[in-house]
């Protein structure tokens, strides 16, 4: 059985509890933030704190524990679920006042609830998938317009995943105006010639920690980035197409819409940032 944390606990899964008066249960009222393990280590945990940080701030939250306090909490459930490849998963919410009201509760006497677990997932990084390819289908984008604040309201990506799911696809692109705003639960991305090509970022997107790594790195591939908004039209027509996120890195996108993208494969581009991404990560992993 897992061990998982909660609230300055380390409990057995089936021990952890927490109020249905708080505020994550109630009203999505949470953030939350999921940091890749490889090799037993933490992929991009500056970045995942430093987001976390920001969308507390966003949402006049109080922070749950230091820098440290976290990155030991992270390192403590790694170690004692014996993850060597997974997910961790690290949630706050703001606490519960032991009453359902839409007013936020005093942050003087009401604590944030802190939750963190680990996903055992063997085979993230060689993933099969990365060698197929995903495909993706479109949906509106009808979430709200702080996708820059990354709250637990994932209904709508979670129906989007299973639009995509009863389409025959993995995962969906959502669309605004017109434009691709970013996967469901990942940030989207086409290459034309050698050019990649990702949405600048804005509230309308999360700021993905893969997202800054991979464009770091392609920059520094003497790759060019071009960040601007595209259409599917666009999509559909380009070299290849990927997505990236904390638990897919980068991931090979080869039909959108039921358009397939060059001869169907993982193309070089997204072949090359993925393995390029994966080996940098590894090096860098606290
Ligand atoms: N999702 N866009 C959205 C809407 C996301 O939910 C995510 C991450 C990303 C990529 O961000 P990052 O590179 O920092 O993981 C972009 C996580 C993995 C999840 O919800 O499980």
């Amino acid at each position: 059985m897992r061990t998982v944390y909660v609230n300055g606990d380390y409990l057995p899964e089936s021990e952890a509890t927490v109020s249905i008066f708080d505020r994550g249960f109630l009203m999505a009222d949470a953030v939350y933030e999921v940091t890749s393990v490889l090799d037993g280590r933490l992929i991009d945990f500056d970045g995942h704190m430093a987001r976390l940080e920001r969308s507390l701030a966003e949402l006049e939250m109080n922070k749950p524990a230091a820098f440290d306090e976290l990155l030991g909490i992270h390192r403590d459930l790694v170690r004692r679920n014996g993850v060597t490849e997974g997910l961790v998963y690290l949630q706050v919410t703001r606490g519960s006042a032991g009453e359902r009201d839409f007013v936020f509760p005093d942050p003087e006497t009401v604590a944030p609830t802190l939750v963190l677990f680990t996903q055992a997932k063997p085979g993230l990084a060689d993933n099969p998938a990365a060698r197929r390819g995903i495909k993706v289908i479109s949906i509106p984008d009808i979430r709200w317009a702080r996708r820059d604040i990354k709250t637990t309201q994932l209904l709508y990506p979670s129906m989007g995943k299973m639009m995509a799911r009863r389409a025959g696809a993995d995962d969906a692109w959502m669309v605004e105006e017109g434009h691709v705003t970013e996967g469901t639960s990942n940030n989207a991305y086409i290459v034309r010639g050698k050019r990649i090509i990702t949405r600048e970022l804005s509230s309308d997107i999360l700021h993905g920690i893969t997202r800054a790594a991979v464009l770091r790195l392609a920059r520094e591939a003497q790759m060019e980035v071009e960040e601007r908004a595209f259409t599917i039209a666009e999509a559909q027509a380009a070299d290849e197409a990927f997505i990236t996120s904390a638990s897919t890195f980068v991931m090979p996108v080869v039909e959108i819409d039921g358009a397939t993208l060059g001869d169907g494969t993982p193309g070089p581009v997204a072949r090359r940032l993925r393995d390029i991404y994966l080996e940098e990560s590894r090096k860098a992993a606290i």
